[in-house]
Formats: structure tokens, C-alpha cells, sequence
């Protein structure tokens, strides 16, 4: 029976699960598609083709509003669904506003997926909440997709017990500490990496290491650790507060930070270590910032935008368990076939 899916978000992410979804035939029914502009409500279930419409829609920059109804009309909708049946509500967008309504929906028997880590990284009674039906997934929101936080929990739901979690988190830093390495001044760099799309639409989202101390704290949070954002120290990569500054502008303070980069680069290599830009959650508290790593380190070989998780705990203590891959999924191949049934 096909899984009916109301879905919040229509960008890089709401887009890619549609076309996932499409292409699995008909095992997802999406109910409603919503952006910040209105969105689409069927009941019965989306036609592929107005699916399709609405991906083509939205590729070109429109706003759902102008195809569907309102966004208060399509949420007032989308609220009769969650109390008329069952499913899974997916939030694809990067919004803080969302909690409200995804408790509503647990609250409803519901499941919920989030790719939007900022629900999990407010107040500890928001996540606590959300996460006590045991209803709610986030794997998307930690390692680019890689299985981590399914790892997490089995360890966990086995007797294992966590003792430090370190991680390449950001596919961008990775890419970029590793052409400083290659003896690229990390401003270049930096614009290297915005001209490859690896960085947000400004790069100071990337750099500040806001977005891999929402990811450190969504992994101490995972192990039961009832911290708030606040207590994540942060070492950003660019200078603080960049605010509202233009993005050329931004660029040009970089170059302050070439020297110092390549520096730090150095004085590791000479100790044989390599650095690289790490969220870390161990006894000692939980931190994101970039630390030097042993060379026979699986975070020193990590490379570009690989992400790496290492997990030390009580049964993987002298070799640790690692998590590694692409900083985002890849297609298969040509000619790959894959062995699995499904
Ligand atoms: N991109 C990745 O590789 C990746 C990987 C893992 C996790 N994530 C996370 O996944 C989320 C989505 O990422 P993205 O790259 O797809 O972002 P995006 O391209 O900016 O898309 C965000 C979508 O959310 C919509 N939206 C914003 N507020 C809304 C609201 N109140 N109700 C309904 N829709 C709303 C936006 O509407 P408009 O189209 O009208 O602006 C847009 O369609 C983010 O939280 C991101 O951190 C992204």
C-alpha cells in the first residue's frame, strides 16, 4: 500500500525525495506539497503528471502559492488531512517555525521525517517531545545521508555505551581545508568552492560553523546529553558576526585569514598531523572547530567533501567504528547493478 506523505519544503531537498518517489512507482502518495508561498492538496493523492508540473513549477523559480492555494489555505488543509488518516509528514525546509505543527502531527499518530535540523536544535523540551513517540526520523540531518543516527541508536538499543563521537560533518570545509593543504590560500579556496555549488548561496553560512554545531548537537542530543545549542563551542572559519555583508566584501576580509590558515596547516604537518574542521562530543564537552588529527586517522584520510563519523564506545574502543562517504549521494555508475531485491 502506497505510504501517503505530506510534504513541507519544494527545494534542492523536497525536490530530489519527489523525484525519488516518482521514480519508485506507486509506493509514496504525496497528500499536499507546501513551499512558503501556498502549495498543492489533493486527498486522493497527487497525479505524477501535476507532480511533475510542480517540480517543473518550482525549477523555474515560481512560488506554489501561484499554482495551488495559500499557505494558510494548503496548512488548514493539510491540518484536516493529519486528522482524517495516517502517514508521514516530511519537513524539507530550513525553517525554525515548524515545531508546532510536527508535534501536532505526532500528536495525530503521524510519523515524521525531518531533512530540517533546526527543529532538533531548539529548546531540549522541543526535542524531548518530539522525539518521545519514537515516530520521528532525522537521519538526513547528520553526515549527508549516511547512516549514523540508525548506528547511534542500535548501539545504543544494544547495551553499547558512546565514549566519543568525532566527525567530518561538512562536505564544503572538508573540500576546502583539504585545497589550503594542496597550498590554495583558503580565500581562493573559498571562492572555488562557491563557484563548485558546495557552499550556501553566502559562504559565511558555512564557514561561521553554525550549521556542524546544529549537527554536533543533534548527535549529543541522540545519545541522550540534554544540551541547548549555546553550549556548543564554536570556532567559525570566517570573522564573527559577518551579518548582512556583502558577499565581495565578505570574500576580501578572507584574505586576512590566509596567512593564519596556512600556518596552522603547517605547524600540524610538522607534528605529523593533518587539520581538519571537526564536530566532536566526547566527555569534555561538545565542540566544533578545527583540531589537528593523526595522520592514520580516518579523518585525516577523509577527502574534498567526504564525511566521516568516528564512534568510539565500549565495543569499538581500540579500532572505532567509521561512517564514511559522499558529502551527499551519488549515481550509481553506468552499467551498475545493484544485488539487492529492493
Ligand atoms: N541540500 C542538502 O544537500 C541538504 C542535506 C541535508 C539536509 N539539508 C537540510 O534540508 C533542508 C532543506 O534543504 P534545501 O537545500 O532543500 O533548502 P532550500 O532549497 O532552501 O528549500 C527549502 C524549501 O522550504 C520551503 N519553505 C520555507 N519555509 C516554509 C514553510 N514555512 N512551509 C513550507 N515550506 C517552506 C522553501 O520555500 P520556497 O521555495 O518558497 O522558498 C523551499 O522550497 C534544510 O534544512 C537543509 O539544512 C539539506
Amino acid at each position: 500500500m502506497a505510504i501517503p506523505v505530506v510534504l513541507f519544503g519544494c527545494g534542492t531537498v523536497g525536490r530530489a525525495l519527489a523525484r525519488e518517489a516518482l521514480s519508485l512507482g506507486d509506493e509514496i502518495r504525496f497528500l499536499a506539497v507546501l513551499d512558503s508561498s501556498g502549495g498543492v492538496v489533493d486527498p486522493s493523492g497527487i497525479p505524477a503528471g501535476r507532480l511533475r508540473e510542480i517540480l517543473s513549477f518550482k525549477e523555474k523559480g515560481e512560488g506554489l502559492g501561484a499554482t495551488g492555494l495559500t499557505w494558510e489555505e494548503a496548512l488548514e488543509a493539510v491540518c484536516a488531512l493529519l486528522r482524517e488518516g495516517r502517514g508521514v509528514v516530511v519537513d524539507a525546509t530550513a525553517s525554525e517555525g515548524t515545531v508546532g505543527f510536527l508535534l501536532e502531527a505526532l500528536e495525530q499518530g503521524w510519523g515524521v521525517v525531518l531533512a530540517n535540523k533546526r527543529p532538533l536544535v531548539g529548546p531540549w523540551e522541543d526535542y524531548r517531545r518530539l522525539t518521545a513517540s519514537g515516530r520521528l526520523r532525522y537521519e538526513a540531518t547528520v553526515g549527508a545521508g549516511l547512516p549514523v543516527i540508525a548506528v547511534l541508536r542500535s548501539l545504543l538499543a544494544t547495551g553499547d555505551a558512546v565514549y566519543r563521537i568525532r566527525g567530518i560533518l561538512s562536505g564544503t570545509l572538508g573540500f576546502l581545508l583539504h585545497r589550503v593543504e594542496e597550498g590554495i590560500p583558503f580565500s581562493q579556496a573559498v571562492r572555488e568552492a562557491m563557484a563548485r555549488g558546495y557552499t550556501e548561496p553566502h559562504p559565511a553560512e558555512d564557514l561561521s560553523g553554525k550549521d556542524v554545531a546544529r549537527k554536533a548537537l543533534i548527535l549529543a542530543r541522540t545519545l541522550g546529553l540534554p544540551l541547548e545549542l549555546r553550549e556548543v563551542a564554536v570556532e567559525p572559519l570566517c570573522p564573527p558576526d559577518p551579518g548582512e555583508m556583502p558577499i565581495e566584501e565578505f570574500l576580501k576580509t578572507l584574505r586576512l585569514m590566509d596567512a593564519g590558515m596556512r600556518r596552522r596547516v603547517e605547524l600540524a604537518g610538522k607534528k605529523g598531523k593533518v587539520l581538519r574542521y571537526l564536530a566532536e562530543v566526547s566527555p569534555e564537552g561538545t565542540r566544533v572547530g578545527l583540531m589537528q588529527v593523526e595522520w592514520e586517522s580516518p579523518l585525516a584520510r577523509a577527502r574534498g567533501p567526504e564525511n566521516v563519523v568516528v564512534l568510539e564506545t565500549r565495543r569499538f574502543r581500540e579500532w572505532p567504528l567509521v561512517i564514511s562517504g559522499p558529502g551527499g549521494p551519488r549515481a550509481p555508475p553506468p552499467g551498475f547493478s545493484p544485488i539487492s531485491s529492493n
